[in-house]
């Protein structure tokens, strides 16, 4: 089996408190995999491992067999990875298209540094990617908002700004931290139907962190639960619900959250 994603017992402490303990799974390319368990489980660090935004005490991850554990984030894209945020972070005051382009320095020929000063040569491939950003946001249902300033959408439909941002990358190796907090009934069901289809059109691979048991259901073929950084089950979707460990562990968080 060919994993696009390869974790071996991954780590990563801050201070003396165990954040993630020996975490090791494959996600097989093309797959579109989950990764849930309770809030503070360590899914958000996972990923900011994944994407080098943390650097892991311990362990290895690689990418189509290609270590890239401690990698900079801009060393990954060259990965073919893109990730979402559980908090998108977008420039409110400029446009939802404004906003995507944020996503493609990694593809203009110059790289960032001539993308930031506008230099001639990248305008071709400019208008090329405006045009391209265009259709994603069409395709998400908000190309009606292009031209119109992030801050007059909900936050729900940030998620879907960040979403067109990553794919505006063509990446090989997608992560979604919660993409559909704040997204209503109709929102969610048409999310899962676009991530669907991604995955039926190219060679993407999506890893996915989300609450939402439906959407999970509905979108992954395997999912691992975490615990307090550890792995309690791999298995599918199903598995995961009806395991007394895993239902044990929500229960947990409720009482936690009842305390607070
Ligand atoms: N930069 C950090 N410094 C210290 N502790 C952190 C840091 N990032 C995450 N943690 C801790 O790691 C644990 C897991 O957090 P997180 O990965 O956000 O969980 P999840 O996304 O599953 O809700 C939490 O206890 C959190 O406080
Ligand atoms: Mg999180």
């Amino acid at each position: 089996m060919e994993a696009r994603l390869r974790l071996r017992d991954v780590n990563l402490n801050f201070g003396g408190i165990t954040v993630l303990d020996d975490v090791s799974f494959d996600v097989e390319a093309n797959a579109i995999f989950g990764l849930v368990g309770p809030n503070g489980a360590g899914k958000t660090s996972l990923f900011n491992c994944i994407s080098g935004h943390y650097k892991p005490s311990s362990g290895s991850i690689a990418i189509d067999e290609n270590e890239v554990s401690g990698l900079a984030p801009s060393r990954l894209a060259a990965h073919g990875l893109a990730r979402t945020f559980q908090h998108p972070a977008l420039q409110l005051t400029a446009t939802v298209l404004e906003n995507v382009l944020l996503g493609a320095h990694t593809r203009l020929p110059g790289g960032p540094v001539s993308w930031s000063l506008r230099l001639p040569f990248t305008a071709r491939s400019e208008h090329s990617l405006r045009e391209e950003a265009r259709a994603l946001l069409e395709r998400v249902g908000l190309g009606s908002a292009a031209d119109v300033p992030a801050d007059e959408l909900s936050h729900g439909l940030h998620k879907g700004i960040e979403l067109c941002r990553a794919l505006l990358s063509k990446p090989k190796l997608l992560l979604l931290d919660e993409p559909a907090a704040g997204l209503s009934h109709g929102e969610v069901e048409s999310f899962i139907a676009t991530v669907k289809a991604l995955r039926d059109e190219g060679d993407i691979t999506v890893v996915i962190v989300e609450h939402h048991m439906g959407l999970i259901s509905a979108l992954t073929d395997r999912v691992v639960v975490l615990d307090h950084g550890r792995t309690l089950l791999e298995g599918t979707a199903a598995e995961a619900q009806t395991n007394a460990r895993v239902i044990e562990a929500y229960l947990g968080q409720e009482d936690d959250d009842g305390a607070a």
